[in-house]
């Protein structure tokens, strides 16, 4: 061995060059690269057994020497070196928060247009186990774990989801720890934790790389609910992970999502300990087993605004207290906060009117009848703010452009129908 290289240098995993006589003239340290594999099991004797994908053998691997000792757990992705021998480096945890969004959303109930009754069901079916501990403790009542918020879209079952959220984790700091029923050994509530994830985001082409990042979820919820946060878990679109078999735009060829989702469901125990809130507008394609009692059994329908919830809704976004242009404020009486409320009124009007212009579709129901659709059938709560919000894009472009101060006008809400 060439007296430069010194024993330590010699690890287990590291290349080494050697001269024709194999005497060691040089360490190069470990390979940079190599395949990763997810760890099986740590065996007692410190060596490494790993699963490879279908139909391949399974592996077993000696650690490198930097391995030796490292606690390893099943689930750890290893790099491990490119001729399939050693162990080499333990690589750190991707988590699912790659996908969860992290922080306590700041929706009020006050931003949702309408949606009274699913917001009076919500706010019940979650505030109501809280405020009122002892007396569901009376009562035996098991707290449900979650629920499915469902209708079309654009209609605020996102929104509804980060309010009851919001609202929640507001409720819960605020609530003393007396509420917590005698002889409850958990941590006090203290605050909240929102941990929001969008179905299709998890879906992932990897075999068990989705249920390893639904498990990562109830992981982290867990540990926040250690560290004395109430946790959400909100999946929004639900149907896309969830999905009956038939549902999915799976490849997988079995989906163990759902099994896996209802069994991590079925060890937590209620409201105390993580609120489950899916949301879809497919609810039809949500496996029946995650529906099941005792699982997501409360369902709440979000509808299409009527006209009253639409006038509602514009109103959430067309406040008194936006500029309006002087002459549309002269026209309706010259009152400022007036002349907003009527420009709502116009505005629901004219998406409401029942009129050739507004007809959008004429369908034909099986029992023969015909049905014409118009603009107000098809109207949600997205649409209404997306209109606002181009009002307001065109009254800042005048401002901006002309250099004077401009307000809305009536002509900003009017929508040219798309032709084709
Ligand atoms: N009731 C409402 N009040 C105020 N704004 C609303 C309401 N419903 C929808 N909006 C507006 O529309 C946007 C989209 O709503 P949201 O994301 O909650 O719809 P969704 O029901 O989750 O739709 P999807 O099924 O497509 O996910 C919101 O960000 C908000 O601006
Ligand atoms: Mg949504």
């Amino acid at each position: 061995m060439d007296p430069r290289v010194s024993e330590t240098d010699l690890k287990i995993g590291s290349q080494i060059l050697v001269n024709e006589a194999y005497a060691v003239i040089k360490t190069l340290g470990y390979d940079q690269n190599g395949p990763i594999l997810k760890l099986a099991e740590a065996m007692s004797d410190g060596r490494l057994r790993f699963e490879q994908e279908m139909g391949r053998q399974s592996l077993i691997l000696q650690r490198s020497t930097d391995l030796v000792g490292v606690e390893l757990k099943a689930g750890d992705e290893i790099r491990i070196d490119p001729s399939h021998r050693v162990a080499i480096e333990k690589l750190g945890d991707r988590k699912a928060s790659r996908h969860v969004l992290d922080e306590t959303p700041k929706i009020t109930w006050e931003q949702i247009g309408g949606q009274n009754e699913a917001i009076a069901a919500i706010r019940k079916a979650i505030e109501y186990p809280l405020l009122h501990a002892e007396t569901f403790e009376r009562f035996k009542f098991s707290q449900p774990k979650g629920f499915l918020l469902y209708g079309p879209p654009g209609c605020g079952k996102t929104l509804i989801g980060q309010a009851a959220a919001g609202s929640l984790a507001k409720l819960v700091s605020e609530s003393k720890p007396e509420h917590q029923p005698d002889g409850d050994k958990r941590t006090p509530v203290t605050g909240g934790a929102f941990l929001h994830v969008k179905g299709p985001e998890i879906l992932n082409m990897w075999l068990g790389e989705s249920e390893r990042m639904v498990r990562d979820l109830f992981e982290q919820a867990r540990a926040r609910r250690r560290d004395g946060a109430l946790p959400f878990i909100f999946i929004d679109e639900a149907e896309s992970i969830l999905g009956t078999r038939r549902a999915m735009r799976s490849f997988n060829i079995s989906n163990t999502l759902v099994p896996m989702f209802c069994s991590e469901m079925d060890g937590i125990e209620s409201l105390h300990d993580v609120v489950i809130i899916l949301a879809s507008n497919r609810p039809d394609l949500i496996d029946p087993a995650v529906l099941r009692p005792g699982r997501i059994d409360r369902k709440i329908k979000v509808s299409r605004p009527n006209r009253d919830a639409a006038a509602e809704i514009m109103r959430v976004y067309l406040t008194a207290d936006l500029p309006l242009d002087p002459a549309l404020v002269q026209e309706r009486g010259g009152e400022h906060v007036r002349a907003v409320a009527l420009l709502v009124e116009d505005i629901i009007e004219s998406i409401f009117r029942r009129t050739e212009d507004n007809r959008l579709l004429s369908i034909r129901l099986r029992n023969g009848q015909n049905k014409v659709l118009y603009r107000g059938d098809l109207v949600s709560g997205a649409i209404l703010a997306s209109i606002a919000q181009r009002a307001k894009e065109k009254a800042i472009d005048r401002t901006v452009q002309s250099g004077q101060p401009s307000g809305l006008q009536t002509k900003d809400f009017t929508m040219r129908r798309r032709s084709g």
